[in-house]
């Protein structure tokens, strides 16, 4: 009986919902491919998530995750700001595991099996009304525009280091970015602590590090990437490429467009203007930086959290 009324009040919700929204519903799998766990570049990847979805009234926020390994609560600021579990608003531990955010406002969901809300894994998100008119919020996805040369700054923030997460971190990172001829790669590490070696793929599946390409030593390193197909990044030191630090990427010609002049190396139009940290040195072209071996080099990247569409 009472759950029956639940139910009918959830129906009904959602029924207004959707009669208030003629737009359809849209369903946001949150980290996309990578899903709902503890990833690896810290929180971040889910700020990054977050930040390029638009969340409207009548919107599903689906958690994908292996029930027992994950769960998910819907908790009130403060308790997600101390990561606070002791009295969620809601907990769900069935994987996957939908809210629907039937209101405007901010919502915030942490995991509260061990360490994982402390170790990143918690969203923040801000669910608007629905905008009846079709403003393409900023349609994330490819259009082929001509874009000048970008310079994507590995790892973003955290440069060039051995990941916490593993070596899904710099897939993460990479997942959803686009490197064309003419773009340039910067790693930022500290002189003495880490190099950049471009490797063969036989080298870099093996981590065998002493059979480099080129080694590069002084921070930071800046690579144009002056020829298309895979390119492969580790660090000739000590146990740094089994431990993670290693990047595949696939450079791809020039699309159409030849871009006009060289430009300032801004986000290519395509992609969402991203609001992320303003202390960022590169530009978040996409991707959610997430990881998780199932999305690990699906030829795009953590951070988080990121792959999709
Ligand atoms: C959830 O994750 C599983 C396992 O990775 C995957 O097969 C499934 O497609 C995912 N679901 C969604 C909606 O992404
Ligand atoms: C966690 O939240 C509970 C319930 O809101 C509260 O009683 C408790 O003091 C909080 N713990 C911390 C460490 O803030
Ligand atoms: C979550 O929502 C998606 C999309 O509407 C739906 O396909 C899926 O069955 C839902 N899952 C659960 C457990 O309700
Ligand atoms: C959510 O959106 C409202 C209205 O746009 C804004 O006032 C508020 O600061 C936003 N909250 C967050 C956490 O971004
Ligand atoms: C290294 O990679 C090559 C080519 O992928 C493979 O034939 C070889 O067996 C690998 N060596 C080791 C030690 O894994
Ligand atoms: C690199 O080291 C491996 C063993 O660790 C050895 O088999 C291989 O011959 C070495 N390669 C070079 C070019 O020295
Ligand atoms: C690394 O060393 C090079 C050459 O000595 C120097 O130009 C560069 O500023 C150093 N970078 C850092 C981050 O210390
Ligand atoms: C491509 O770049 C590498 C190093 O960045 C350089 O050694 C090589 O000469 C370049 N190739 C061409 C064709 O410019
Ligand atoms: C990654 O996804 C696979 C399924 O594709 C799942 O079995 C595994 O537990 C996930 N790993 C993490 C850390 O969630
Ligand atoms: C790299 O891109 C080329 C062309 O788009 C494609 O044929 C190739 O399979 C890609 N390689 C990987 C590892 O994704």
């Amino acid at each position: 009986m009472g759950s029956e009324l639940k139910y009918l009040a959830v129906l009904a919700i959602t029924v207004v919902a959707l009669l208030h929204s003629t737009a359809a519903q849209e369903t946001h799998v949150v980290g996309d491919k990578f899903g709902w766990l503890v990833p690896p570049g810290g929180h971040y990847a889910y700020e990054v998530w977050a930040a390029e979805q638009k969340f409207s009234v009548g919107d599903i926020l689906e958690f994908n995750f292996t029930t027992g390994d994950q769960d998910v609560a819907k908790v009130t600021k403060e308790a997600f700001d101390s990561c606070n579990s002791t009295s969620p608003i809601e907990l769900k531990t069935t994987g996957p595991a939908n809210f629907t955010l039937d209101t405007i406002g901010e919502y915030y969901f942490i995991g509260t099996k061990d360490r994982h809300c402390e170790l990143g894994q918690k969203i923040a998100i801000n669910v608007t009304a629905h905008s009846g008119s079709p403003t393409p919020s900023p349609s994330p996805k490819p259009s082929p525009t001509p874009r000048g040369p970008v310079t994507y700054v590995v790892g973003d923030q955290f440069g060039w280091i051995v990941p916490l997460g593993g070596e899904l971190a710099y897939s993460a990172w990479a997942y959803g970015k686009t490197f064309y001829v003419g773009d340039t790669l910067v790693f930022n590490f500290i002189n003495g602590t880490q190099d950049v070696a471009v490797v063969t793929k036989a080298a870099f599946d093996n981590c065998t590090t002493n059979n480099t390409v080129a080694v590069f030593t002084n921070s930071p390193v800046n690579i144009i990437l002056n020829s298309t197909g895979e390119h492969y990044f580790t660090s000739t030191y000590s146990r740094h490429c089994e431990l993670g630090q290693k990047l595949e990427i696939n450079v791809t010609a020039k699309s159409t467009g030849t871009a006009t002049s060289p430009s300032s190396p801004t986000t290519p139009s395509s992609l969402a203007p991203s609001a992320h940290s303003p202390a960022a040195s590169g530009p978040y072209n996409s991707a959610p930086s997430m990881i998780n071996g199932s999305g690990y080099f699906v030829s795009f990247l953590l951070v988080a959290l990121a792959f999709f569409h």
